[in-house]
């Protein structure tokens, strides 16, 4: 990378919150066979040449662990030069130098960094003679016309501002941590336009996209110089149909646009929102609605997998599922898109990892993810509870930094490549390492901070949290959940290393020696719900037919709910179904009352909600505090439906075999999954006849297909039962 050549630059004076571009002149005087330009900053940057666009790639250079790791990206402008050119690049604060970190009152050490551009321009003649252009003290820089700006506050344009440049100057600041472009680049994807307009009780002027989304608005309009658009966002609208931003938090969430005259586009450049509605609280003399819409944002990612059912609420279910891993596959793997936090939860992207991987093709999303897992790794092993670290920068605990070991196996599993693995063989190593250095109970992991069965609702009768943070957790015993996480990352360690050929002998030992202390600690202390699933998961029970009867016992007699939360959702109906409650499994997925599924669609969400009851049944929310709608988490029931309600699993790494067990249910007249796996696409779909159930199977792979119990094995090709 010859950006290495170049120096940091920045603009001189005391730091303000308008956000510079820098630019250079430079003329081509004769033909150029190549332009290759090298760039990246502490922040996000848009770069245009002579007014025009450098590539697609919105909000690069992406959030990676910066003072490791540090993308450049690499643009062809051979296509974009003139003779005479002006190269801009405007530097905004974005994740690097981002601000208002929430709840831990941690700074961000980078939040007073000022705004810095480092970039190469690589020029090859047609006569085989070369020009490098390096950022150096011959560029200049303004304040643009963007005078506020940041990842949770939205962005403040005042388009009448002139430019006035002056020399930038150069910084000492780190190369040692920039790298080339790992991950796939964030586009925009689709357009939205607006379904409805209307005034609220309020008499607010609401426009309702009618799907919750991660992105920004895009407008174009005819105006005075200095009219102001001013536009908020919200994902919902309260009991009484009024505009909402309570669920945002700190997050301000905001466009304000000043016009210059004439006609004028705009869309923000340097931030995102998640959003359904737009209240529009100030706008130039005759707006209308159909100048604006909605542009969604997510990283690269092909789709490879769908469901579809004869039942319209689980469609929607399916459809809300898709679009929070969207809004939530922005660079990096987060819990959500819209309050002030936006971060790279570890335990909800182990979570849903599984049903991602089937939905997309996530592979070079989640290597480079990975491998700022790897660089986030503390020292003495331990993984953040969030990656990147940036701010939050403390263990994760049982089932969060536990992503180190079940995301890359998980990867392994749909995709078959086992340099996920060998990738992270050590990373595991040193995570599995760790624990024994910090746990109270040797072969156990006990005594350390876990956020525990996150949102469970298995609270005994009549007890009340004492405060808003203990109602968030749930009732299974922590040490219980940490040492089941920790045997099963050792599992993993095992089953990868025998992979690499290492040996595990030692892994071995240790495994059972959890497996041990474990049953002899908890096994006949398994209360709650998530407390059983986790140990019939992590294979912990030596009479898993006798806990699994208890299991489904629980379920029914708390009037067949579940009460499980975060840790022991996305497990539960894969065990109840396992050991031949499939039926049970489908009751909770069809639910539709409070806690189901199927309740979040009832009240209109278009995504996945955090919380079962985010929106309860007389309209009002779950709280203020931490009450997202584009939270995919429950979504991971996806890979149930992929893998048990349709039957395909597979036999082998990235489905080289497959097998394929449909379970149908009579509740549902129909379903059919899609994946189109490395080998090829599979295909299983059932419904109810008159005369049976027809079941339709196409399979690019030899396949063992069980139908009724009955056993088939079937070479590559399309089936009809
Ligand atoms: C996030 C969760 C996350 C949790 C940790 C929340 O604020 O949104 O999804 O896993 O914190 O318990």
């Amino acid at each position: 990378m010859i950006i290495r050549n170049a120096s940091w630059i920045t603009m001189d004076g005391a730091p303000s919150t308008v956000v510079p571009v820098f630019r250079k002149i430079f003329s081509c005087g004769r033909p150029v066979r190549s332009a290759a330009l090298e760039v990246t900053c502490d922040g996000v940057y848009e770069a245009m040449l002579n007014g025009r666009r450098v590539g697609s790639f919105i909000l690069a250079p992406g959030w990676t662990e910066y003072r490791r790791r540090l993308q450049v990206q690499c643009y062809d402008v051979k296509y974009l030069l003139n003779e005479e050119n002006a190269l801009e690049i405007t530097v905004a604060n974005g994740w690097y130098r981002r601000t208002n970190a929430p709840w831990t009152g941690t700074k961000n050490p980078d939040e007073f960094l000022p705004a810095m551009l480092i970039a190469a321009l690589r020029l090859v003649y047609e006569d085989g003679s070369e020009e490098t252009i390096l950022t150096d003290s011959s560029w200049e820089v303004s304040e643009s016309s963007v005078t506020l700006s940041g990842i949770f506050i939205g962005e403040d344009v005042d388009m009448t501002r002139p430019l006035s440049y002056e020399p930038a100057v150069t910084c000492d600041y780190p190369k040692s941590m920039l790298i080339p472009q790992e991950g796939p680049e964030v586009h925009e994807q689709e357009t939205v336009w607006p379904r409805a307009s209307f005034r609220t009780p309020r008499g607010e002027w609401v426009i309702d996209f009618g799907q919750n989304l991660t992105g920004y608005m895009a407008f174009e309009l005819d105006a005075r110089a200095g009219e102001k658009l001013s536009l908020s966002t919200a994902e919902v609208l309260d009991k009484d149909g009024n505009f909402y931003t309570g669920n945002y938090r700190s997050a301000r969430s905001q466009l304000h646009y000043i016009c210059r005259e004439g006609r004028q586009s705009y869309k923000p450049r340097f931030t995102f929102f998640g959003f359904r509605y737009l209240r529009i609280d100030e706008a130039p003399e005759g707006f209308s609605v159909d100048q604006i819409h909605a542009v969604v944002l997510h990283s690269e990612m092909k789709r490879t997998g769908w469901l579809d059912s004869s039942d319209p609420m689980l469609n929607q279910l399916f459809s809300n599922i898709i679009w929070s891993q969207k809004g939530n596959y922005l660079d990096i793997p987060t819990d959500c898109p819209q309050r002030d936090e936006r971060y790279g939860w570890t335990g909800d992207g182990q979570i849903f990892c599984r049903a991602a991987t089937l939905q997309y093709d996530v592979r070079q999303f989640f290597r480079k993810w990975l491998a700022d897992v790897r660089a986030a790794q503390h020292d003495n092993g331990w993984v953040p509870e969030v990656v990147p670290s940036l701010t939050a920068y403390k263990p994760g605990g049982g089932a969060w930094s536990d992503a180190v070991t079940i995301i890359p196996w998980q990867l392994y599993q749909t995709y078959g490549d086992i340099s996920f693995l060998s990738d992270m063989y050590d990373a595991m190593v040193r995570w599995i390492a760790y624990i024994p250095t910090v746990s109270t109970t040797k072969d156990l992991w006990t005594g350390c901070w876990t956020y525990g069965d996150w949102l469970a609702l298995d609270w005994p009768e009549g007890y009340v949290p004492a405060n808003i943070e203990l109602s968030k957790r749930g009732y299974s015993n922590d040490d219980l959940i940490c040492s089941a996480f920790y045997a099963n990352s050792v599992d993993i360690v095992i089953r990868a290393g025998k992979l690499l050929g290492k040996d595990v002998s030692e892994y071995e030992a240790l495994h059972a020696r959890i497996a041990a202390a474990y049953k002899a600690r908890f096994i006949d202390r398994l209360n709650t719900q998530t407390e059983k699933v986790l140990t019939l998961h992590f294979n912990l029970s030596d009479d898993p037919r006798s806990l699994a009867d208890a299991l489904a016992e629980q379920v029914r007699a708390c009037g067949m709910k579940l009460q499980t939360g975060l840790v022991g959702t996305p497990y539960l109906l894969h065990e109840l179904s396992r050991y031949g409650y499939t039926e049970i499994a489908w009751s909770l997925l069809l639910r539709k009352e409070y806690p189901g599924w199927l309740y979040s669609v009832s009240k209109g969400a278009t995504t996945m909600w955090e919380h079962w009851d985010g929106i309860k049944p007389d309209g009002t929310f779950w709280d203020d505090d931490m009450n997202s709608y584009n939270h995919y988490a429950y979504g991971s029931v996806a890979d149930w439906v992929f893998g048990v309600a349709c039957g395909i699993q597979p036999a082998e790494p990235g489905y080289a075999a497959a097998r394929i067990e449909p379970r149908p249910d009579p509740r549902l007249n129909s379903l059919g999954a899609v994946l189109d796996t490395v080998h090829g696409r599979i295909r299983s779909f059932w419904k109810y006849t008159d005369s049976g159930i027809r079941y339709e199977i196409d399979t690019p792979v030899r396949t063992e297909i069980v139908i009724d119990g009955k056993t088939r094995i079937v070479e590559k090709g399309q089936y009809l039962f």
